[in-house]
C-alpha cells in the first residue's frame, strides 16, 4: 500500500497535490511518501514479531538518501551497507555503529579499516581471501572484526538474471562446502570473531520457495558447525522481498507470509536473526514526476517524449522492467503511447506501447514505484544535472536533495593545466 493517490482528479503525496511540488521544485523530482516509508517499516517489523529481537538493517543502497535513512533509524532499523560511503551515510543519518551490517563482494583495505574504525557490529565476509586480509587489518589496527561469512547456497533466485546473486556461478559468497573448514580457520586467526552465518540470494524475488532452499541451506552449515564444536550467535537471511510493479501481475508473497515463513524455518536455530530490506521498504514508498516535453507522432507509434529519462531512472533500460506510469491530471479517454526520454540512445524507454490515459504536451506523469534504486542509480548522462529529492510528509514537505546546479556540474570537472588558455 501506499499514500500516491487520486484526489479531486489529481495525484497527491499524501495530503500534497504532485502539480503544486512540480511548480516549486521543478520537473522532473523525485517525490518519497513518510507515511508509506514508515507504514512498510512497521508491516516488516510485525511481519517478524514471532522472531526475538531481530536485527533489521535497511540496505542503504536502494535509497540512500539521509532524510529517508534517518527515518528508518528512527524506527529502530540498523542499516547493511556496502560502501564506505553508505556507512558514512548511516552513521551520519544517526544510525548507532553497532547496528551496521558492513557487506559487499569488493570491499578494499580501506574500507575494512574504515568499518572496523567506526566500530559495526558484523562484517559480512565473501571470500577467504578476504577473510584473511581482514585479519591483517584488523591486527594492524589492534581490534577484532566481528566476521559472518556469507554462504553461496547455490540456490536460483527466479528474479532477472542481473540481481540474482545465489547461485554458484554468481560471484558472491563463499561454496557451502567451504564454510565449516573456514570457520575453524577464522577462529584460529587473531584479530576476526567469528560469530554467523549470511545469506542474500537476490532482489525481487517473487517466491517464497528459493529462499526458504537457501535459509535451510544456512540452518543446516549452522547444525553442522555447533556439531564441530563452534559458537554460532548470529544468521543474517539479507534482504530480496519482491513487490508490486505491475497491476496487472500477482502480487509477490506479503511480508506476513515470508515471517511465516521464517519463523518456521529458523525455529530452534538459537540464534539472532539480521534481515536486510532494501525495495521492499522505500520501492512503493518513491515516485519520479516528469512532464511530457512533447507528443511526437512517429510513422509506427506515438511518443510521449518525457524530461526525465534513463540517466533518472535506468532500471527500464537497465532490467527491461515495467514501471507503471499515471497522469497526474488523467484526461478522460484512452491512449497508446511509447513513454521516452530525451536521452540520445533508443534504450531510453520508460514503456512501450502502453495503454493510457491522453497525454498533452505539458502534462505532469508519475513513474510508479521508483522509490527504490531510482534516484540512486541515477546518473550525470547526456550532462542532465541530477534531479531534487522531496520528501512528502502528511501536508508538509521538503527537499531532501537540491536539484543539482549546472555550477555544480560543470565545476566537478578541472581543466588539464596544459590545456587551460593561453597554458
Ligand atoms: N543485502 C544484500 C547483500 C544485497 O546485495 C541487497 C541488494 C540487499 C540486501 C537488498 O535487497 P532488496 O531487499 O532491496 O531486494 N538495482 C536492482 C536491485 C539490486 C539489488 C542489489 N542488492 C534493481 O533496480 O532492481
Amino acid at each position: 500500500m501506499d499514500h500516491f493517490l487520486p484526489r479531486d482528479g489529481v495525484l497527491h503525496a499524501e495530503e500534497v497535490p504532485l502539480d503544486r511540488l512540480a511548480e516549486d521544485v521543478g520537473t522532473p523530482f523525485y517525490c518519497y511518501s513518510a507515511a508509506t516509508l514508515t507504514r512498510h517499516a512497521r508491516v516488516f517489523r510485525d511481519a517478524l514479531s514471532a522472531i526475538p529481537d531481530p536485527l533489521l538493517a535497511y540496505a542503504v543502497k536502494a535509497n540512500p538518501n539521509l532524510s529517508v535513512v534517518r527515518l528508518f533509524a528512527r524506527e529502530g532499523y540498523g542499516a547493511d551497507v556496502v560502501s564506505e560511503g553508505e556507512m558514512r551515510r548511516a552513521l551520519a543519518a544517526g544510525v548507532p555503529p553497532a547496528r551496521i551490517i558492513f557487506s559487499g563482494v569488493g570491499k578494499t583495505a580501506g574500507e575494512m579499516r574504515a568499518a572496523l574504525e567506526a566500530g559495526v557490529g558484523q562484517i559480512n565476509v565473501e571470500s577467504e581471501e578476504e577473510l584473511f586480509e581482514l585479519a591483517g587489518v584488523a591486527a594492524a589496527a589492534g581490534v577484532t572484526a566481528p566476521v559472518a561469512l556469507r554462504v553461496n547456497p547455490d540456490v536460483d533466485a527466479k528474479t532477472h538474471a542481473k540481481i540474482a546473486t545465489g547461485r554458484s556461478e554468481n560471484k558472491f559468497g563463499i561454496p557451502a562446502d567451504r564454510i565449516p573448514a573456514l570457520w575453524a580457520a577464522g577462529e584460529a586467526i587473531p584479530g576476526i570473531a567469528m560469530r554467523g552465518l549470511a545469506v542474500h540470494i537476490g532482489s525481487q524475488i517473487a517466491d517464497l520457495a528459493p529462499m526458504e532452499a537457501a535459509f535451510r541451506r544456512l540452518g543446516d552449515l549452522l547444525e553442522a558447525l555447533r556439531a564441530a564444536g563452534h559458537a554460532v550467535a548470529t544468521a543474517d537471511l539479507g534482504g530480496g522481498l519482491g513487490i508490486p510493479y505491475d497491476p496487472a501481475c500477482p502480487a509477490p508473497p506479503d511480508p506476513a507470509a515470508y515471517g511465516a515463513m521464517v519463523a518456521r524455518v529458523t525455529a530452534g536455530w538459537g540464534v539472532r536473526l539480521a534481515f536486510e530490506p532494501g525495495r521492499l521498504l522505500v520501492g512503493n514508498a518513491g515516485v519520479l514526476v516528469a512532464r511530457v516535453i512533447r507528443v511526437k507522432r512517429g510513422a509506427a507509434r506515438r511518443f510521449a517524449v518525457l524530461d526525465a529519462g534513463m540517466n533518472d531512472l535506468i532500471r527500464p533500460t537497465l532490467y527491461g522492467v515495467f514501471h507503471d506510469i499515471r497522469a497526474v491530471r488523467p484526461r478522460p479517454g484512452r491512449a497508446v503511447l511509447t513513454f521516452v526520454g530525451p536521452v540520445c540512445e533508443t534504450g531510453d524507454t520508460f514503456a512501450e506501447d502502453r495503454e493510457t490515459t491522453p497525454l498533452e504536451a505539458g502534462d505532469l506523469v508519475a513513474l510508479m514505484t521508483a522509490g527504490a534504486y531510482g534516484a540512486t542509480m541515477a546518473s550525470t548522462y547526456n550532462s542532465r544535472p541530477l534531479v531534487p529529492e522531496v520528501l512528502v510528509d502528511g501536508g508538509r514537505w521538503a527537499v531532501v536533495r537540491p536539484r543539482q546546479t549546472y555550477g555544480e556540474l560543470l565545476g566537478a570537472d578541472r581543466i588539464a593545466p596544459w590545456l587551460e588558455e593561453g597554458g
